[in-house]
Parts: structure tokens; sequence; C-alpha cells
């Protein structure tokens, strides 16, 4: 048994901002599957979107995250993070964050943060640092977190489950008391406990065959929090980047959007720009509309991939700008100051997850979600970019404020410990990996960019399948950290698809070909899950 104050699961820039605001009244232990800065925060690129200048206004931040969320935004939500937006950025940068800056106007050497331009923002407004912002948040927070004698990071640590009262046989309520969590270095099974668990656990790209985000993202959180009875909200509206490098040896590596930003064009396989048949913004349209257009111009032509073209800026800009995606192209022998860029759309946010208050509160009592695995409200059905890291900062903040100013309650219940499976075939873990590829295709295939009733029923079939033997896996053999997230990326693709099964629109990222319009009576309309 560890028991503490506080439990983070998950050391993106959601926990570690909630952790270092925790940390001065209790003990925390953030429990990290892998290397501690190793989450999608730390391939953050673009930035994080905030409203620093005088030619800017909150009121237009507001307008441009409501326009992207396609009607399905709540707008109380959204003006909160946003107004508290430039207090979170300062404090981060007083923690030792660095942006990127430039000279200010007016001649006298004086310096001013250099703001991007991103899908979907009518201002210049995002705050970066070069291309790495993530990895400087990472840096900066865990620098941070180093001098806090408050917080145990507990790397490759995988938590399984929560533990709630009702699991362990209380009749009143549902009150989250904790998670086992799987210590992959030894094998062991922990019972972490405290009177508060965030789930800060971050999205689930690894659900789809292609995407960018790192192996970290199996949807652990979502799958945890709805086993545990968690509300589940819009998971439909999975979020597919434009850019992503389109090469045989990059994994999942993305081009960020702040290179269209910077003047970036899309252009079809034969070398002609297409993006103003789509949307007046072009290149710069909001993302659902930019990967639906690659995805058509890719289905016309029989290409596999389209270009992004940034060639006719200059070279030393690019390689300031953009050193990160210049060095990393370079290595796979492009050149992106002379050549353009191949690129396709691949799975990239998820927009729905856990429902949460603004605070982060869920509705399983002791149980908070921030950060990517939380659905608050302010993506609707289409996150405009970069207002993840903002949307997890203040959050993280607020979360930590109605906490401490409202403690839960002490842990009386007795904690069972965990009860292991008993047989390891080894030759049996093909099965494993194949179910993983299995699921992602499927996903892939069916439940894309582009969706049909017919593929929505075809991939639940699959998916309830494929879900019945993961589940004899589970319980008749040692936990892996591979069965773990098979589980739960195989319960993130069922949710998703009952999410999309539910929508009988198409509407932001959610585009049904046999419902291919948006109908105002599901406006402002979530779909929900809860086991
Ligand atoms: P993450 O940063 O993903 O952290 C999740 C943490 O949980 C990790 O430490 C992980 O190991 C841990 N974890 C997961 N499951 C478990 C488990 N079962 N047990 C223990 N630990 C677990 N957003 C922007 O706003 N601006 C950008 O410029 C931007 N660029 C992006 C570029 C890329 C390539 C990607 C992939 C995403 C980008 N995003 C961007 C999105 C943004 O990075 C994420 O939404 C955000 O970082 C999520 O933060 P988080 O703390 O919620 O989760
Ligand atoms: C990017 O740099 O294009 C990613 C920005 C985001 O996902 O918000």
């Amino acid at each position: 048994m560890k028991p503490f104050d506080f439990l983070v699961l998950g050391s993106g820039i959601a926990g570690l901002s909630f952790a270092l605001k925790a940390a001065p009244r209790g003990r925390v232990a953030i429990v990290t599957k892998k290397d501690r800065a190793e989450s999608n925060t730390n391939y953050a690129q673009g930035g994080i979107a905030s409203v620093t200048s005088k030619e800017d206004s909150f009121d237009l931040h507001v307008r441009d995250t409501l326009a992207a969320g396609a009607g399905l935004c709540k707008e109380a939500v959204v003006r909160t993070i946003v107004e508290e937006g430039p207090a979170r950025i300062r404090e981060l940068m007083e923690l030792g964050m660095k942006f990127s800056e430039r000279e200010a106007p007016g001649g006298d050497g004086g310096r001013e943060l250099d703001l991007g331009r991103e899908g979907g923002h009518s201002k210049r407004r995002i705050l970066h640092a070069k291309d790495v912002t993530g990895r400087e948040i990472e840096r900066a927070l865990l620098n941070a977190i180093s001098r806090q004698p408050n917080i145990q990071i507990f790397e490759n640590h995988l938590a399984i489950d929560l533990i709630t009262s009702r699991k362990i046989g209380q009749k009143n309520g549902n009150r989250c008391l904790g998670a086992y969590v799987f210590d992959k270095k030894n094998g062991r099974v922990w019972a972490f406990t405290a009177p508060v668990t965030l789930l800060a656990t971050g999205g689930c790209g690894k659900v789809y065959l292609y995407t960018t985000n790192p192996d970290i993202a199996t949807g652990d959180g979502v799958a945890m929090a709805y086993r545990a009875g968690a509300t589940l909200a819009n998971m439909e509206f999975v979020q597919f980047h434009p850019t992503c490098l389109y090469h045989p040896r990059a994994k999942s590596f993305l081009i960020s959007e702040a290179v269209r930003g910077e003047g970036g064009v899309l252009k079809t396989i034969e070398g002609r720009e297409f993006m103003d048949a789509y949307h007046p913004l072009k290149s710069l349209a909001p993302r659902d509309v930019v990967a639906r257009a690659i995805d058509s111009e890719m289905k016309r032509s029989g290409a596999e991939h389209v270009w992004l073209d940034i060639t006719h800026k200059p070279a030393r800009f690019i390689m300031d700008r953009f050193p990160n995606i210049y060095q990393t192209c370079l290595r796979y022998g492009l050149d992106i100051t002379k050549e353009p860029v191949p690129i396709v759309p691949a799975a990239h946010y998820q927009c729905g997850g856990v429902v949460t208050t603004v605070d982060g509160q869920t509705d399983v009592a002791g149980l908070f979600a921030v950060g990517e695995v939380a659905c608050t409200g302010l993506h609707g059905a289409n996150r405009l970019a970069s207002n993840s890291l903002l949307e997890a900062l203040v959050c993280a903040h607020r979360a930590a404020g109605t906490i401490l100013s409202h403690p839960e309650p002490k842990i009386e219940a007795t904690i069972p410990l965990w009860q292991p499976g008993q047989a390891a075939n080894v030759d049996e873990l093909v099965v494993v990996s194949h179910n993983w590829d299995e699921i992602r295709r499927c996903m892939w295939d069916y439940v894309g960019i582009v969706r049909t009733n017919k593929r929505l029923a075809r991939a639940a079939k699959r998916i309830a399948n494929l879900q019945e033997e993961i589940q004899e896996y589970y319980w008749n053999f040692i936990v892996t950290a591979d069965l773990l997230e098979l589980r739960n990326i195989a319960t993130v693709a069922e949710v998703i698809v009952r999410c999309a099964q539910q929508r009988p629109e198409s509407r932001g990222l959610h585009y049904n070909l046999d419902y291919p319009d948006a109908r105002p009576e599901w406006a402002q309309r979530d779909t929900v899950l809860r086991k």
C-alpha cells in the first residue's frame, strides 16, 4: 500500500502543473508510465494560445474558439479559460519557461514575445519556444518539481484501474480512493491511495493506425474513468492533424501548423494549390476543414500524400523559426528550405473525454481530471489550435484551488490488495500484438476522417469481438503493459464508435456521409456515455 495526500496519474503539463500547486498542502505521488518527460506535452510544437498583445482581445480569442468548436463549446468555460490564460502563462514564465522573443518595434533594442499564428486564429497569439514548445514546458515544470520535497515521481509505473468505493463493495455513492498501479520494472502491482486522484493521462492517438502521438497515448485515463463509473462525452470528436510527415521511416512526426501560419501552402500531388476551393482562410482554415480537404484530394488523385510548401520563405528564417522540423526532415533526406514536404493527416487530439467542470471535477467523488483526458466544454466539436496546453494550465490551477479550499475526506476504507492472474503463456503474446494492430487499423479504416453508418456498425462488431478475446487474456494471464494498454485502446475504440453512432449529423470533426449536414437541434448537445 502506498498512501499519499494527492495521487497524480500522468506527468504532462496537466499533471505537473497540478502537482506543483498541491505540494505545499500534502504529499504528492506522480505516477507515470514511462520516463517523466515522455508525454504528448513533450512533443508540442506550435505553442500556447493566449491573449498577450494589444492588437488582440479576449473577445476575439473566445470568438475564434467558438467558431472552431462548431456550436458545441460551452461559452462560459471558453471565456474562463481564455481570460485566465495570461496569469497562468506569467506563472509558467516565473517557473523558468522561456518563450521565443523578437525585437520590439521602435528600434530601441527592446524585446517582446514572438507571437505565432495557426489555423482558425484571427490574430497572432501563439506563444512558442521555436518549434519545441512542449519540450521547454516539460523542462521548466520538471525543474520546478525537482525542488519540491513533497513530490515523489514514480516512473515506469502504469496505472491499471481506479480503486472506487463501489468496486470494493461499499454501498453509498461512488468515491475514488486511489489506483492499482503496475510497476513495469519489477512486475508488482501496488495500491496507491489518496483522498484526491487526478487523472492527467492525456489522449488516445494510438487508437488509430496513423497518429502524431507518442506511444503513451493509449487513452488509459478515459478507459479507467469509464470502468470506474465516470461520465464520458463527445468522444466521436477525434481531431486529425492535417500535416503529419509522410515518410516510411518517420513513425509519427508532426509538421506544425505554425509552418502554415508562417506562409506554408498546401498543394496537391501535381503541385496545385487547392485550399481556396474549400475555405476562405485557405491553408489556415480550421483543422477539420483542412484534414477533410486533404483526404478528399488524396482520394481524388489516388496519391498517398499531398505537399506542404514553404520554400518561398528565406532559408535562414525557416531554419531559425523551425529548427526541430528542419533538422528532423533533413535526417529523412528532405530539405524543407528547398523542396516541399510530403504530408498526410493523422489522429492527433481527443476533444471529448471524462466530463468535468472547468475546475476538473468529475462525477465520481475524489476523482479529478485535467488536460486532454478531460472534456470541459472548451473544444466542442473541434479544438482550436494551441488551446489544449492553455486549457491544461488553467484547469490544473483551478482544480488545485477547489481541492485546497474544499478538502476531500480522509480514506477510512480497507483497500483490498491486487489479485494477480496466474498463467503466463508467452506464445500467446503474439495475439496481443495482433489485436493491437487490428484495432488500430479498424479505427483508421472505419472510424476515420469520413464515416458512414455502415462502417461504424462494422467497427462496433469487430471491436466487440476483440474485447471478448482481450477480456479472457486480461483475467487469465499475468499483466503486462502491452496487455493493459490493449484493453484500454479497445475500450476507447468502443467508446468512440458508440459516441459516433449516437450523433445523427455531421459537425466539426465528426463527418458522416449518411448525415452530411449539421442539425440545429444537435447544437449544444453532447453525446454522453456512462457504464
Ligand atoms: P500528456 O502530456 O499526454 O501527458 C500524459 C501523461 O500521462 C504522460 O506522462 C503519460 O506517460 C501518462 N500516462 C498515460 N497513461 C498512464 C497510465 N495508465 N499510468 C501512468 N501514467 C500514464 N497542443 C497545444 O496546445 N499546442 C501545441 O503546439 C500542440 N502541439 C502538439 C504536437 C504534438 C506532436 C502532439 C502529439 C500534441 C500537440 N498538442 C498541442 C496537444 C497537447 O500537446 C496535448 O493535448 C497536451 O500536451 C496534453 O497534456 P496532458 O498533460 O493532458 O497529457
Ligand atoms: C501544431 O503545432 O500544429 C500543433 C498545435 C496543436 O495541436 O494545438
